[in-house]
């Protein structure tokens, strides 16, 4: 072989590794990658699914100490696992998701008359609010109307807004957090459903209220807002589970966006649109939020950048983009868009979600309860998967088949 021939084996070899190496460095489609994370989610949620059935009246919760962890329907988290079955079984039609979220709910069925939390509509509404919307079964009807009555007693027209906690008495007279949003979805259907108007102003003053005091100037917000029950006025501004009280709690900020979006496409007010815009301009222009779009558990740690993440505010800030996707310009649209993808291409890779069979059958890894008192620390977490799967069907139905 001359000279010539030499260069021209070793440039074709040189050819064909690269462009083998930039086909597997190529990304998968977001098609593609949605698919195989509900595929994924399916699989590991049976696995789930199987093992607390087994473990008559629990739920599960997250892991401890290298184990699963589970709690009784009381918990306020009891609503998100069954949910994320019924979201699972909207994708696969798969009998036997079905079969267990119809299990799982039915073990939350007394907290219909539970009048000691603000956190029915997450308990209720994600499970038996889901169950009702894909199999019309009427007996899940009346126990969301059940329900909502009883949250509806939380509501005191001089303060304007739901209460939120019954402790810690001495320091909130009538504390009201920034979760508490999440429930006007709840309320919003219950007025849908029974024409009583009384439900529709319960969200409308608790969502008007909590957006005259619940916000700073530059629309990052407060957890914990508490009010003199007798004359409505705001006497402490602070935190329980961010770092501190005037730093921007991760999970509050995401309460805070998918709450008024979710109120924009419930009552069509612009207002609501607004707020939820200013949100979204604060975490997304936030210099503390990483390129990966996975935010820290609290944007104002001084240790960022050596800090956990919180998968679930990640996963609850995707799926309330992808909704304001919908109401917003084409630019803002795409701008919203772009971190959503990347959200959901990291929250899908193996550095948060776990291998099928691993992680107690829990979707995500990494995400944070309440740090300050070490619980649910760089763990997984019901509502993580909840809004995550949320998040891959909103995807799915806005805007892949659109
Ligand atoms: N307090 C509910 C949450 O941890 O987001």
């Amino acid at each position: 072989m001359n000279k010539n021939r030499y260069w021209i084996l070793f440039l074709t070899v040189l050819l064909s590794v690269y462009s083998a190496c930039a086909h597997t460095m190529e990304k998968e489609s977001m098609k593609t990658v949605i698919e195989k994370a509900l595929e994924h989610a399916n699989s590991q949620s049976l696995i789930l699914a199987k093992n607390v059935a087994a473990l008559s009246g629990r739920l599960p919760k997250s892991i401890k100490e290298g184990k699963l962890e589970t709690s009784l329907s009381d918990w306020w988290c009891s609503g998100f696992f069954p949910g994320t079955l019924w979201y699972l079984y909207e994708y696969s039609n798969d009998k036997e998701i079905g079969k267990y979220a119809t299990l799982l709910t039915e073990r939350i069925k007394k907290e219909q008359y539970n009048k000691n939390t603000h956190d029915l509509g997450f308990m209720l509404y994600c499970s038996y609010g889901n169950a009702l919307r894909l199999t019309g079964r009427k007996i899940y009807k009346s126990i969301l109307i059940n329900g909502a009555k009883s949250l509806s007693t939380r509501y005191n027209p001089v303060v304007g807004c739901i209460r939120s906690w019954d402790f810690n008495k001495d320091k909130w007279q009538y504390p009201v957090i920034i979760d508490n949003m999440m429930n006007l979805e709840y309320l919003m259907w219950a007025y849908k459903e029974t024409g009583d108007e009384r439900f529709k102003a319960i969200s409308v003053n608790h969502a008007n209220k909590t957006m005259e005091n619940q916000f700073r100037t530059d629309y990052s917000c407060y957890h914990v807002i508490s009010y003199s029950p007798e004359t409505g006025r705001v006497m402490v501004k602070g935190t329980h589970q961010g770092y501190s009280d005037e730093s921007a709690w991760s999970r509050g900020q995401a309460w805070a966006l998918y709450g008024y979006s979710m109120m924009y496409r419930e009552t069509k007010n612009e207002k609501y649109l607004v707020q939820a815009k200013c949100i979204a301009d604060f975490i997304l222009n936030h210099p503390r939020l990483p390129k990966d779009k996975i935010p820290y558990w609290d944007f104002d740690v001084p240790e960022i950048p050596n800090v956990l993440r919180d998968a679930s505010a990640g996963a609850i800030i995707a799926s309330a983009l992808i909704e304001m996707s919908q109401f917003v310009d084409d630019n803002t649209a795409k701008r919203y868009l772009d971190v959503v993808e990347t959200q959901i291409r990291t929250l899908s890779s193996s550095d948060y979600t776990a291998t099928v069979g691993t992680n107690e059958g829990f979707i995500l890894k990494h995400s944070v309860g309440y740090f300050l008192a070490g619980s649910e620390v760089d763990a997984p977490l019901t509502y993580a998967d909840y809004y995550y799967v949320e998040a891959l069907l909103r995807y799915k139905k806005y805007i892949l088949n659109k």
